[in-house]
């Protein structure tokens, strides 16, 4: 299913002929849409300016996308996916996933089901940060889950998520991706994913959880006051977002699945194997506070375990930071 409230009908018809990266003269493009040269121009204009897109315009060849462009398609996501076989909601446009994702459940809509949109207006990262979400470049991805076995379900959850997370990327071909506890995904100190658990229900008893990830796919360039990358920057070449949301969906079912039935301590070696802080001088930052310690890793309940002052102490709340100690 395909939702487009706020991109403008006419301006999607007209990315559909251009998607495939080639020239497309301006009477060509009138005659498919209907519309005349001037009306081309236009929208052409509107593309540029409301959805970030380049246009190339060459005399007498007409016009190109700087780039072709992949959107996301729930079908092939669905034929491509060999485990997961959730529903896909696709948006052309949204606020955020997460957002949608929890009206959607205050609805009464069943879960499981996964939410995608091609952009966010109001993408989110954790404490109202925000999340940069251009149109068609990324992966904005939120998978909605029933819960029912109490805190164990939910014990280490961000963190199983970031290691299906992780999986992807280097099945991908990006071997340096690894986790920084709690919630960030980088390729040595940039970011390139991100992950936001939010949760409505009783988190004792039965409860929806909301796995919200966002994936900077084939994004290069950027405003963004952290370092960051991008799949196509880390692998040098486009990655199709259809397919890299079918294989996250794979890794994301098996590692549900173990989570699910081991618990996160079955996952405690792993995802400490992945931590790319491991060993490391840090500070952990809550408001005003902050503590210096070394990593030793995370517990069998995933909190940050540090060696402070000679003791060792465990660490979780959703208002933690870590950052690198200077001395690091
Ligand atoms: P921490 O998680 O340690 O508190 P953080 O700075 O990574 O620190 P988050 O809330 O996890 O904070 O993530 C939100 C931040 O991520 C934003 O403030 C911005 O710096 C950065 N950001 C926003 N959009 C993107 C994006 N598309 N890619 C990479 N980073 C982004
Ligand atoms: C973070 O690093 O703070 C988490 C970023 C999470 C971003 C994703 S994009 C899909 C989903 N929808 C949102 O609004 N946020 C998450």
């Amino acid at each position: 299913m395909r939702a487009s409230l706020c991109i403008e009908i006419g301006m999607l018809k007209l990315l559909t002929l251009l998607k495939d990266g080639r020239f497309h003269s301006g009477e060509a493009l009138g005659a498919a849409l209907g519309v005349s040269r001037s009306a081309v121009w236009k929208q052409l204009q509107l593309l540029e300016s409301e959805l970030n897109l380049t246009v190339y315009k060459v005399r007498g060849r007409g016009y190109r996308l700087a780039s072709p462009l992949m959107l996301l398609d729930a079908e092939q996501i669905f034929r491509l996916a060999t485990k997961a076989s959730w529903p896909v909601l696709i948006h052309d446009e949204i606020d955020s996933t997460n957002a949608e994702a929890l009206r959607l459940i205050a609805s009464g809509r069943g879960a499981p089901f996964l939410v995608l949109a091609e952009r966010q207006s109001a993408g989110r990262g954790r404490r109202g940060r925000a999340w940069l979400s251009p149109f068609a470049q990324n992966l904005y991805y939120s998978l909605v889950l029933r819960v029912e076995g109490g805190m164990r379900q939910l014990e280490g959850l961000s963190l199983v998520v970031g290691l299906a997370v992780r999986q992807t990327l280097l099945s991908l071909g990006v071997p340096g991706a690894g986790l920084k506890w709690p919630n960030d995904v980088l390729v040595g100190n940039r970011k390139v994913a991100g992950i936001l658990l939010e949760l409505v229900g009783d988190p004792a008893d039965v409860c929806h959880v909301v796995l919200g990830i966002g994936i900077n796919v084939n994004m290069q360039e950027a405003d963004i006051d952290q370092a960051w990358t991008s799949l196509t920057l880390e692998c040098g070449r486009l990655v199709d977002r259809n397919q890299l949301a079918a294989l996250l969906s794979d890794n994301m079912q098996t590692y549900l699945a173990r989570h699910r039935e081991h618990g996160f301590a079955a996952l405690q070696g792993e995802w400490e194997g992945a931590h790319l802080w491991q060993g490391r001088a840090v500070s952990l930052i809550a408001g005003s506070n902050s503590i210096n310690g070394t990593v030793l890793g995370v517990d069998r309940q995933g909190a940050l375990r540090l060696e402070v002052d000679g003791v060792e102490k465990s660490f979780s709340g959703g208002e933690l930071s870590l950052r690198l100690r200077d001395d690091s």
